[in-house]
């Protein structure tokens, strides 16, 4: 079977990304630029400096990326024959900004266009490791924005179990870790704090169990419905607050930080059991920036066990980037799924 190359654009909301895929998984070239330093100073994303940082950034990677081809000396074997690029959810001007280019690139190439969903793309990161998804899966997906648990029963086929309630994972730790003072985003100093402190405490002879015990924030609610697979973690990061202010500095930041992470931990672990049990999933495919989180991957593979199989993209490819909006992309192209260039240009852009 001949080759199929695939490029993948990425401009949702704080990394501008590009990608040249063969065959759906194999990364041929990925370059990314993260706009975090730019964010850093406001603690969090400032919508217009995303959309300007992307426009700027775009025909640089997007250079880099085809000149892997050398695209212009190119047989038609190394053509590229689709060009996936993130339609939604995302910033809008920094949609616009990926969307365009990649109507550029099916008009200078007459390749179709395939528009991605953002959320649908992280699910199939997997693909990046060689994996394909076998349905029923259940999808977890823990990022700076969303919360989210689903049932996958195929391409496009996709039931939203589990939302967020209030704050989004990501969102929680970094608010939590505002609390203790840490730099943004939380999340990364969270875990290394709390690493630091299971050990130290490890070597002094107290137990994971007995640490467990002492953890001063409320355990999540026993009476919640089986068959409720929300996320709630506002109330977690208020009783922190209240810690804070009232222990008097019992605590140290380590020890906030772990168990914080721990309830974090207990509330995802639960909702995925319970899903697991209900849907009688084959796979369960996690992604986001959350799930770089190295205690959160190995409690989540001994939670699930035997009953299912558990894939998480490596780290690189958990955060948003363009190789899975190609890799989704590539199953979408070879369905048919796409648009021909000529409606992409006539003006129905966002109408698929
Ligand atoms: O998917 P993502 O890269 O992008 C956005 O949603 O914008 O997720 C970013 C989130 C941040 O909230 C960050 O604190 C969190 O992922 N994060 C982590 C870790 N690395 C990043 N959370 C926990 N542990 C980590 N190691």
């Amino acid at each position: 079977m001949q080759d199929i190359y695939g490029l993948g654009i990425e401009s949702s909301c704080d990394e501008t990304g590009v990608a040249l895929l063969k065959n759906g998984f194999q990364i041929l070239a990925d370059p990314l630029y993260s706009q975090i330093d730019l964010h850093r100073l406001y603690g969090g994303v400032v919508p217009e400096l995303a959309s300007r940082a992307h426009l700027e950034k775009i025909p640089l990677l997007l250079q880099e990326a085809l000149s892997y081809l050398e695209y212009k000396q190119a047989n038609e074997k190394q053509k590229i024959s689709y060009v996936a690029v993130t339609v939604q959810p995302g910033l809008l001007g920094s949609l616009l900004v990926g969307f365009n280019t990649a109507m550029a690139v099916s008009f200078a190439h007459n390749i179709p266009v395939v528009p991605i969903h953002h959320l649908e793309a992280h699910l199939y990161a997997v693909q990046l490791n060689g994996h394909s998804l076998t349905y029923p899966a259940l999808g977890l997906l823990l990022s700076g924005g969303n919360s989210l648990l689903y049932n996958i029963l195929g391409l496009k086929k996709i039931q939203v179990i589990g939302d967020t309630l209030d704050d989004a994972a990501g969102e929680a730790l970094d608010k939590a870790a505002l609390l203790l003072g840490l730099p943004y985003p939380g999340g990364p100093h969270i875990e290394k704090l709390a690493h630091v402190f299971v050990n130290e405490q490890k070597e002094k002879g107290v137990s994971e169990r007995t640490l467990r015990k002492q953890n001063p924030l409320p355990k999540i609610l026993k009476d919640q419905g089986k068959e409720h697979f929300d996320f709630s973690f506002s109330g977690l990061k208020t009783a922190l607050l209240y810690v804070l202010k009232n222990s008097e500095g019992k605590f140290s930041k380590q020890a906030l930080a772990y168990y914080f992470q721990e309830r974090f931990i207990e509330i995802t672990v639960r909702n995925v059991d319970l899903a697991l049990k209900k849907f009688g999933s084959k796979q369960v495919v996690a992604a986001g920036g959350v799930l770089a989180n190295q205690t959160l991957r190995s409690r989540l593979s001994e939670t699930i066990g035997e009953r299912a199989q558990f894939l998480v993209p490596d780290r690189k490819y958990c955060t948003d980037n363009a190789a899975m909006v190609a890799a989704l992309g590539y199953n979408y192209f070879m369905h048919g799924n796409f648009s021909p260039a000529r409606k992409v240009h006539s003006g129905n852009a966002f109408v698929f």
